[in-house]
């Protein structure tokens, strides 16, 4: 079953998608709101629904007429889509980081971006300027009473949940030391070990890397304050960003890539462009026993993992001694060169997204990778409450054809008892984000109970609609207009009220 939700333009004939409705959506945030209600222009708001759906994502992507090189060197910018007795209202503003604010003045990029954005002045201007630029905007998060802006490889800024005004950058209560990396994917353990937890973790990155694993309170009066913390160290250069738990692991995913840094420091390319897949490499799967867990204090484990690449897994459990982790793979690392204009990306020369189940077995080194679905996808989810658990449905962004690449399109929910599948779709000419699962609260609800909210490009009108689907079967519960529009975006978060 397929749902649509803008109309086919016959006059498009088999065109999917265009290029230019697609990167239409790369624009900047112009204004900062407070409390801005939503247009409802189709259905109506599930009155349950009490909470606020929190969104991070690059928001500012040109000054002076200069464009960012990747989108993902856009300054943070935190929309807060607040859910109330049937009416929603956003208030949205930009992490005033450091450089944000110097560059706002200035109104030229006075930093180089880690994915290839140079300042002005050409190579001489860039080279060996190795400052990293924090621009805070992959994740948002709320811990205890801070809401943090993620960017993993420094520290968190903290913000006002409510206002989102900006405190500063924040160590955690001297958990971490100045500009200490901190993961942008912190799992939320929901309470295999009595209490919620928020699990994450920091990679100090070279020769030999160190994973700093950290477990934090996340209920109660304590919420926010540190409950374990473990560092172990690897060799070979780590880049992993994201990783899965279970109640008694940590799993990462180390892929089998290089770094060479000299066309960094010459001013040539930004870091995350110094990359590359080593085909000679092996990949790893790390295991970290966590603190709380029954191999507590134990050394970590490392198993041979499938060639491939990987940002995003969607969840593990362990059974029978082994363990299970789902996660989104790529044939290679799919990087925009200093010659490439990302508006402008042939989707066909990319590899796609592929969600593989592996079993793992630490005991014999061992792994079984089998496919759950060959249609394209990223920003899958479980029901939060399955973190770490057997889970049996998920809800992932994919593209609109069943095989290939292309730009997202299309929310499905997956089924991996039997692999079914049922897709609600914004094609041809809407482009969507990550879903947000949120579950009912009914204490019998199943565990597909509940809604997706989702951000998606409408470029007909070239804004944002925020559509709400019923997790079951995908229905459309409501389409609302956003006031601003916000370009394609990264991770967001659910916190209940
Ligand atoms: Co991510």
């Amino acid at each position: 079953m397929a749902v649509s939700y803008l109309k086919r333009d016959s006059s498009r004939k088999q065109e999917i998608f265009s290029q230019e409705d697609w990167s239409s959506a790369y624009c900047n945030v112009e204004r900062e709101l407070d409390n801005a209600e939503l247009k409802l222009v189709k259905g109506s708001i599930p009155t349950q629904i009490s909470g606020t759906f929190y969104r991070n994502g690059p928001g500012r992507l040109e000054r002076g007429g200069r464009w960012v090189h990747h989108p993902f060197d856009g300054d943070g910018m935190i929309a807060a889509f607040k859910f109330d007795n049937g009416k929603i209202k956003l208030t949205n503003r930009f992490v005033r980081t450091k450089e944000w604010q110097e560059e706002e003045k200035s109104q030229k990029f006075l930093y180089r971006g880690v994915f290839g954005t140079q300042k002005e002045g050409g190579l001489l201007a860039n080279a060996f300027d190795v400052r990293l630029k924090n621009i805070a905007n992959t994740h948002v998060i709320k811990l205890g009473n801070d809401l943090l802006a993620l960017w993993e490889a420094s520290s968190p800024y903290s913000l006002n949940p409510l206002t989102l005004e900006t405190n500063g950058i924040s160590n955690l209560n001297g958990v971490l030391k100045n500009g200490e990396a901190f993961s942008a994917h912190p799992r939320f353990d929901p309470g295999h070990h009595e209490i919620e937890r928020m699990v994450t973790f920091g990679v100090n990155t070279g020769p030999k890397s160190t994973i700093r694993l950290m477990e934090f309170s996340n209920e109660g009066e304590n919420a926010g304050s540190l409950l374990s913390d473990r560092k172990d160290s690897f060799n070979g250069f780590a880049f992993l960003h994201d990783f899965a738990i279970t109640p008694n692991w940590a799993i990462f995913l180390q892929n089998a890539i290089s770094f060479n840094p000299l066309p960094f420091l010459f001013g040539k390319k930004g870091a995350a462009q110094c990359l590359t897949s080593n085909p000679n490499g092996n990949p790893q799967f790390l295991l970290i026993p966590r603190d709380c867990g029954k191999f507590a204090g134990e050394p970590p484990k490392s198993v041979n993992a499938p060639k491939g690449f990987v940002f995003h897994h969607l969840n593990a459990w362990e059974e029978n001694e082994k363990i299970n982790v789902e996660s989104i793979f790529y044939d290679d690392f799919p990087s925009i060169g200093p010659d490439d204009n990302f508006r402008k990306i042939d989707f066909d020369q990319l590899p796609e997204g592929i969600l593989k189940r592996c079993e793992i077995n630490p005991a014999e080194n061992t792994f079984n990778c089998s496919t759950l679905s060959n249609q394209c996808c990223e920003f899958a989810t479980v029901n939060p409450r399955f973190e770490g658990l057997k889970s049996r449905f998920s809800w992932m962004a994919t593209a609109e054809n069943k095989v290939g690449n292309g730009p997202l399109q299309a929310i499905k929910k997956f089924d991996s008892l039997d692999g079914g599948e049922i897709s609600w779709s914004a094609a041809p000419r809407g482009f969507v984000s990550e879903p947000i699962f949120i579950p009912s609260q009914d204490l019998n609800s199943e565990e597909d109970d509940g809604w997706v909210v989702v951000l998606v490009w409408n470029s007909i009108r070239s804004g944002t609609d925020l559509i709400i689907l019923d997790s079951k079967d995908l229905a459309e519960e409501a389409i609302l207009e956003v006031p601003i529009s916000i370009p394609h975006g990264l991770h967001g978060s659910w916190v209940e009220s």
